[in-house]
């Protein structure tokens, strides 16, 4: 049977960052509250001209031009922070990328886990034609309304990866245990920026899809638990990830150790979360950091509100180290220029535009694509110079 699974990876993120040190000073919480018990030190922060299409495209430049665009015949986007109700992210994506044109796109939503079912769909298409190659991509900004008790964990990011036969960092294992429940946990109405959320009952809602989740894949035919030598969560905020191995830890009876989920939680607590593609900032992370994952067992757990979890396995291939990948990461995320809370309540208020006027964007950051503005209530973007060369 051809192995597939994930290719190659690459994370992007905001221009801007702001440390939570700050945000606690200016509301007056003890930053512990953060660092401890939320378990993020900073969160991401999108420049006037960012959004979840050039944070896409970004993230999905360093895997073309390394790769290519030869065999791309399908493009998916995952996004909670759509743009537009009909035309998905991943058109725009498309062009500014230079994809050909025999290529499907098309965007998915379920809050968070989307781009998981991004993920299956892109393996069964590749198993079914193992010499195509599909572009998956998720891409989020997490907005809560200022001031509550939500805004800490807000945060921006997008991680693109390419799914292919014969992959060369995680060959994905075909047994997934699922679970969807209507549950009012996490939800965006259409005429809103910012997501409502029921804090506690969105926390107890993971755990139940985790642990259900759990049950489908054992009850599939998953490994046992023994048999899983790394674990990789969605994110909200690291110690979300944290409570929810330990409550599987007494659900299946064996000791499992936060520590366990160290490496994979290095990028989310400075990215903040990052809705869809926080599990896969995650696995970015691991990848980057544990030097002893040729032939390792990873488990990845995916969780959307509303709510759809899913878990599944994947092995990491013996080439999966790459200096050049973690230094473009950790450059992503170093390079971020600080900003008050001032400013970031500035950007907050400022990043949502009505269609019914026309606006021009200056350009407010050296990234490789660029939100112009609005035209005919048609949202503009343009490649930097250099690359529309
Ligand atoms: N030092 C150390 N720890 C401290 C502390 C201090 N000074 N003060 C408080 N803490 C700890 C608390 O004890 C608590 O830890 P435990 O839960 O382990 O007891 C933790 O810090 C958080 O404190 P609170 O529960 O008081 O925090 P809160 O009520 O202000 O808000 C939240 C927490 C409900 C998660 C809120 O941030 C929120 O609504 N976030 C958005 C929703 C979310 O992320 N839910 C996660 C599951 S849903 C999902 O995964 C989908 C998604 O992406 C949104």
């Amino acid at each position: 049977m051809t192995r597939v699974g994930i290719h190659d990876i690459s994370l992007a993120t905001g221009q801007h960052v702001l440390d939570l040190d700050e945000l606690a000073a200016f509301n007056g919480t003890d930053p512990a509250k953060y660092h401890v018990g939320l378990g993020l030190d900073q969160m991401s922060v999108l420049a006037p001209d960012e959004d979840v299409v050039t944070l896409a495209a970004s993230a999905a430049l360093p895997l073309i031009r390394e790769h290519g665009t030869d065999g791309i015949r399908t493009l998916l986007v995952a996004t909670e922070s759509g743009v537009d109700e009909s035309k998905s992210v991943g058109v725009w994506v498309h062009r500014l990328l230079g994809l050909p044109a025999g290529c499907r796109t098309v965007e998915l939503k379920q809050a968070c886990y989307s781009a998981t079912a991004g993920l299956q769909a892109a393996l069964g298409i590749v198993a079914r034609n193992p010499g195509e190659r599909v572009l998956l991509i998720a891409t989020d900004v997490a907005r809560y309304d200022l001031d509550s008790s939500a805004e800490p964990t807000q945060g921006a990011g997008a991680v693109a990866m390419l799914v292919s036969a014969e992959p060369g960092l995680l060959t994905i294992e075909p047994v997934t245990g699922v679970r969807t429940a209507d549950v009012d946990d996490f939800w965006r109405p259409v005429d809103r920026s910012t997501a409502l959320v029921d804090g506690r009952l969105s926390v107890s809602a993971y755990v139940d899809a985790l642990t259900g989740a759990w049950d489908d894949f054992a009850e599939r035919g998953g490994v046992p638990v023994e048999q899983i030598d790394r674990w990789c969560y969605h994110q909200p905020f690291t110690r979300m990830s944290v409570k929810a191995h330990q409550r599987l830890g007494r659900h299946v009876d064996a000791p499992l150790a936060a520590e366990d989920l160290d490496d994979a939680s290095r990028y989310n607590r400075r990215l903040g979360n990052c809705y869809t593609a926080s599990l896969y900032a995650g696995l970015a992370s691991l990848l980057d950091h544990d030097d002893d994952l040729a032939g390792r067992r990873v488990a990845l757990f995916s969780y959307g509100s509303g709510s759809v979890g899913e878990l599944f396995t994947g092995v990491v291939e013996p080439g999966y180290r790459s200096a050049e990948r973690a230094l473009r990461h950790a450059k992503t995320l170093d390079e971020r220029k600080p900003v008050d809370v001032g400013r970031y309540r500035e950007l907050h208020r400022a990043a949502v535009h009505t269609s019914d006027v026309d606006i021009d964007i200056p350009v407010a950051s050296g990234t490789p694509f660029r939100f112009a503005g609005v035209r005919g209530g048609a949202r503009q973007y343009v490649a930097a110079e250099h690359l529309a060369e």
